[in-house]
């Protein structure tokens, strides 16, 4: 079986296997519109032929992303929005470049990375960042998918953690503590998540993180209950430029000690 076949498989039987399963094309419209209408193509639609099945399409496009341009496959459909590059990948790469010093000298976590686009860009030679890729645990979809794209561009993929926010760390796949920043972008909009998403934060600088590099231009009203959880939980937001935050919560080490 292709590669893309196996991929179409495995994204089908989740759809059929989970409650949320979407069955018709307005349902995928309705959800599209929730996540805030970004579209990466008209092509990306998705089909449902005469049998009502949903084919979860793909396409390989190139995008630019802080001046490089990279070959991204992306899908029309992912349980938790995996599927496609969002905006904030371009913004809070921007970010990392001009501030390369920082971030040269750390060992960074992605959360949420869906497609790998971020990470594939600071594994690029000119930056060589030592960084490894988290999301959802969705039984390797996503895993797959990074792993592909890293391919297309005739890199070496990076280690791929499977986890999804809220539960234990895969301690033995990679130890907590090896990672100085956590970065992540476009990943706040999942309300419900937001407690899960702060505890695995506070288990990641427990650990030894250092700072929370986000991403995040959209004005959703959920969007203060995730900064008032992290001031709860002990953590400084500060608002940088490009729709960037940087958290930290410098009392953290003195907690632990
Ligand atoms: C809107 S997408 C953003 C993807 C990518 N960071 C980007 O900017 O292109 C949100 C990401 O968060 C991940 N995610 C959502 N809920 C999650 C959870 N409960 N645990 C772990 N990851 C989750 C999704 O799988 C997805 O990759």
């Amino acid at each position: 079986m292709s590669h893309g076949l196996h991929i179409f498989r495995n994204c089908f039987k989740a759809l059929l296997s989970r409650p949320s399963v979407l069955k018709t094309m307005s349902e995928l419209a309705e959800k599209r519109r929730k996540d805030g209408g970004v579209v990466v193509s008209p092509n990306l639609g998705g089909l449902f032929g005469d049998t009502e099945e949903f084919v979860n399409e793909y396409e390989v496009q190139e995008l630019d992303i802080a001046g490089t341009v990279l070959k991204i496959r992306q899908f029309s459909w992912h349980e938790a929005n995996a599927n496609k590059v969002w905006p904030g990948t371009f913004t809070l790469a921007e970010y990392i470049v001009e501030h390369m010093d920082t971030y040269r000298s750390g060992s960074l976590l992605e959360l949420g990375a869906a497609t790998g686009a971020l990470a594939l860009f600071l594994r690029l030679p000119q930056y060589n960042l030592n960084i490894i890729t988290s999301d959802i645990d969705d039984g390797g979809v996503v895993q797959e998918n990074i792993a592909h794209n890293f391919a297309l561009n005739n890199m070496a993929c990076v280690p791929h953690v499977e986890h999804t926010w809220g539960e234990p760390w895969p301690e033995q796949r990679v130890p907590a503590f090896s990672f100085t920043h956590i970065i992540a972008s476009d990943i706040l909009l999942y309300v419900k998540a937001y407690p899960a998403l702060v505890a695995t934060l506070d288990m990641l600088f427990r650990a030894g993180a250092r700072e929370f590099l986000m991403s995040w231009n959209r004005r959703l009203s959920s969007t203060p209950l995730f900064f008032a959880r992290m001031q709860a939980a002990g953590f400084i937001a500060e608002a940088l430029p490009h729709c960037v935050y940087s958290f930290t919560r410098p009392t953290t080490r003195n907690a632990e000690a």
